[in-house]
């Protein structure tokens, strides 16, 4: 396991949610929860042994871990964040597992450097929307591929379809603030509906558009995912002057109740896999 620095490392938790180890934590459920999926999209992009792949946006590097398994010893996982935290826990867990095959990289994706064709695949899941410039980035990963590599992007769409059943007046408050608070700092939750097309102008042909949408309901393991994401973020609202603080208590009301209502349940922040292959 080798960590690197790049050109351009940022300073320490520029990333919106921070970096400190609730939110790894969140990180690490988030992941567990969405494992099977993330399996599933790099079956079908043929992801496999002896593979070189880039694991974009890694944070922590939960997927990374798991991609630097399936392309074995003879396959080589390049991960890349801006979180020199998150990096150097990457390179404490890859070492502990003796994952070899897995460089860990602090750099931003805005100035990423990759030798062309040298990738056989490239994944990026919740990454793009933190970012102001899609395109831009894209066409970084693309360069690093080969012909016929395959490109797989996982992010938010039509974020304003998630929704508390029965509908909750102060949840769906919640959700304009979080829209809100991504789009201030040049994100966007709805990023998911343009990724296709500015993948398709990067020069490669997307081969699939795969709904990653769920339904969440109280007391299953899948509750825990929004419920970890908003009890921890809807605070930061509130200091960030979006949310006032009786706004805060009637969504920890509502959401409270509705974990007592057998028939309550969350239509989750839909999303969209993205599988496209390098012309
Ligand atoms: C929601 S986390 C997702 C982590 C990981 N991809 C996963 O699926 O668990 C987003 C990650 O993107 C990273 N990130 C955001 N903007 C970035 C940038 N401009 N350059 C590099 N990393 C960035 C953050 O540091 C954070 O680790």
């Amino acid at each position: 396991m080798k960590q690197t620095s790049g050109p351009d490392p940022a300073p320490e938790d520029p990333y919106l949610l921070g970096t400190d180890a609730d939110e790894r934590r969140r990180l690490e459920t988030q992941h567990r929860l969405w494992a099977e999926w993330a399996h599933d999209l790099w079956d079908r992009a043929g992801f496999g042994p002896g593979d070189r792949l880039l694991d974009l946006g890694c944070g922590p590097g939960f997927a990374s871990v798991e991609l630097a398994e399936r392309v074995g010893a003879g396959g080589r996982v390049l991960a890349v964040d801006e979180s020199a935290r998150f990096i150097g826990a990457l390179a404490r867990e890859a070492g502990r597992r003796g994952l070899a095959q897995l460089t860990a990289r602090v750099e931003r994706v805005e100035t990423l450097r990759l030798e062309a064709g040298s990738l056989d695949g490239a994944f990026a899941r919740w990454l793009f929307c933190f970012l102001p410039e899609p395109l831009a980035v894209i066409e970084r990963m693309v360069s690093g591929l080969r012909p016929g590599g395959r490109l797989v992007v996982w992010d938010y769409l039509n974020y304003f379809a998630t929704a508390l059943h029965p509908r909750s007046p102060a949840f769906d408050r919640v959700l304009a603030a979080v829209y809100e608070s991504w789009r201030r700092t040049g994100g966007d939750l709805n990023v998911g509906e343009r990724l296709p097309g500015v993948i398709a102008k990067s020069g490669c042909r997307v081969l699939d558009l795969v709904p990653l949408a769920r339904f969440a309901r109280p007391g299953t393991a899948l509750w825990l995912w929004p419920t970890g994401f908003f009890f921890g973020y809807v605070p930061k609202l509130v200091e960030a002057g979006l949310l006032t603080e009786a706004e805060r208590e009637s969504f920890e009301a509502e959401w409270r109740e509705r974990e007592q209502d057998p028939g309550a349940f969350l239509s989750a922040p839909p999303m969209v896999g993205i599988i496209a292959e390098k012309r």
